[in-house]
């Protein structure tokens, strides 16, 4: 796939098969996390944390949903695979920049995941009901002076996407 046809065939994953990612399936994706554009270059001030334990994940979906306030959605929607970025927030500019290193890691997971024919989808529902959780954010490796910023969920999807028409329409752009 060109650039343009996995733009077109990304879109967001909301049923996964139960199987595991395969390590090299990982080690790609993170590789393409560790490509992405950070803010000078600051690597320090980020973090990844994969989550494939099961009971974690679990513990992540019931805290999404009871955020949600229904005890029977799944917010990672079953996916094997989370993988949850945080960054360095020690006042409200570098909390900011976290915010956009991360959307700028996880976009770039969400294109490889499609051009390795994953599912995938970004994550920030469920990551803003566990931000407050120092418990959960120790089990994750989270450094105090961190946040979670959030959070991709991969895995083999349900059902093959579909390549979706490319347009310039639906975000209002002006050409000065
Ligand atoms: C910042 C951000 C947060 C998102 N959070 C969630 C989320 O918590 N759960 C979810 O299912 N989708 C989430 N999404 C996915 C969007 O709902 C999705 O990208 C949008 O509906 C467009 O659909 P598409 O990705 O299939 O093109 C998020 C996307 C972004 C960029």
């Amino acid at each position: 796939m060109n650039a343009m046809e996995t733009i077109a065939k990304r879109c967001s994953c909301r049923a996964y098969r139960p199987e595991q990612i395969t390590p090299e399936e990982l080690k790609q994706l993170l590789q393409a996390a560790n490509a992405a554009p950070v803010g000078m270059a600051k690597y320090e001030t980020l973090k990844i944390s994969v989550v494939q334990s099961r009971e974690l994940l679990a513990e992540i979906d019931q805290e999404g949903a009871k955020f949600f306030g229904d005890p029977s959605m799944h917010p990672l929607y079953g996916a094997p695979t989370l993988i949850v970025i945080s960054g360095f927030a020690a006042d409200s500019d570098e909390r900011e920049v976290s915010m956009c290193n991360a959307s700028c890691l996880i976009e770039n997971m969400h294109l490889l995941a499609t051009e390795l024919g994953l599912g995938s989808v970004y994550i920030r529902g469920c990551i803003n009901a566990i931000r407050e959780n120092r418990a959960l954010c120790e089990k994750l490796g989270v450094p105090e002076d961190f946040v979670l910023t959030g959070a991709i969920a991969v895995g083999y999807p349900c059902e093959e996407p579909e390549t979706r028409e490319l347009v310039t329409e639906k975000i209002e752009t002006v050409i000065l």
